[in-house]
């Protein structure tokens, strides 16, 4: 794994941050920041007062994998008449998989946090580990395991930003998971809670590896989410997460796994999770 000096990333993000508020409608800011996971971009085009932008016009790394589709959607969730809640919607995200560096993984959610993102909703498409999980099911991350081999936190620390040694106690915002539990309960379905471990992917895991992360604890399984949630937690931000189950994991099942079918699964889910969304975040 790469790590990219860090001495200038600052100057970096508030060059990013002048470009976003020179292409963001005049007088946004965003509060709450969003990341969709693979095939779960469809929150991104329900947001009011709409303005999309593809990730190359403001220098996001663009993903290659299907289902990214690599637009940042600023906009307002709440319905008239209500306080609208300002939002920056990364429909899809970059993965160290496809050959970016550490630092080119978390830029653009960092770049966020610095523009006015105090809150974040982290979103994933995730195997299940736990054989009670069953593709469809929300989970709610309760904490996660960094099986990645590296952090995005590694390398040279800018102390204006954030702490060299950054606690992950609570990771995952404990206000947050209880109105995100608010929420699924006012749409009507439970959201299940768990701990997410994060692998370096891009291969699904082999059987033997889904009973090892059963051992070390994990309920749900992906390739994601974690460096983003390290380098918030590093900037301060607070971080909820939620994991839409799309298979289970190697070897529960005889399926052979496929990202046609995680793409499906989470398709599948896709009004459910809207709905989720925009409930949770108006309570943020
Ligand atoms: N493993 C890793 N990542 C995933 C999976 C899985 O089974 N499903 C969706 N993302």
């Amino acid at each position: 794994m790469t790590i990219a000096a860090s001495s200038d990333l600052r100057s970096r993000l508030d060059a990013s941050v002048a470009t976003l508020v020179a292409r963001a409608p005049k007088g946004f800011v965003p509060r709450v920041g969003v990341v969709l996971g693979s095939g779960l971009g469809a929150f991104g085009d329900t947001l009011g007062e709409l303005t999309k932008i593809p990730y190359g016009e403001i220098g996001f790394p663009q993903s290659g994998v299907v289902g990214h589709a690599g637009n940042l959607c600023l906009g307002t969730i709440g319905a008239p008449g209500q306080s609208r809640v300002p939002v920056a919607c990364m429909q899809g995200r970059v993965h160290a998989y496809e050959g970016h560096p550490a630092d080119r993984v978390v830029f653009a959610v960092r770049a966020l946090a610095r523009w006015g993102c105090t809150k974040f909703v982290i979103t994933n498409a995730a195997g299940a580990v736990n054989t009670a999980l069953e593709p469809g099911d929300l989970m709610l991350m309760t904490d996660h395991l960094n099986l990645m081999g590296w952090s995005p936190l590694s390398g040279p620390n800018d102390d204006s930003l954030g702490a060299r040694f950054v606690d992950m106690s609570v990771a995952y915002d404990v206000e947050m998971r209880a109105q995100a539990h608010e929420a699924a309960h006012d749409a009507g379905f439970v959201l299940r809670e768990g701990v997410y471990g994060g692998l370096p992917g891009p291969s699904y895991e082999t059987p033997a590896e889904i009973r090892m992360l059963r051992v070390l604890g994990a309920d749900a399984v992906g390739m994601s989410t974690v460096p983003e949630v390290l380098a918030l937690r590093h900037l301060g931000a607070r971080v909820v997460a939620i994991s839409c189950v799309t298979n289970k994991g190697a070897g529960i099942t005889k399926q052979l796994l496929d990202h046609k079918e995680v793409q499906e699964v989470a398709d599948r889910t896709r009004s459910r999770f809207v709905g989720l969304l925009e409930r949770l975040i108006t309570r943020l």
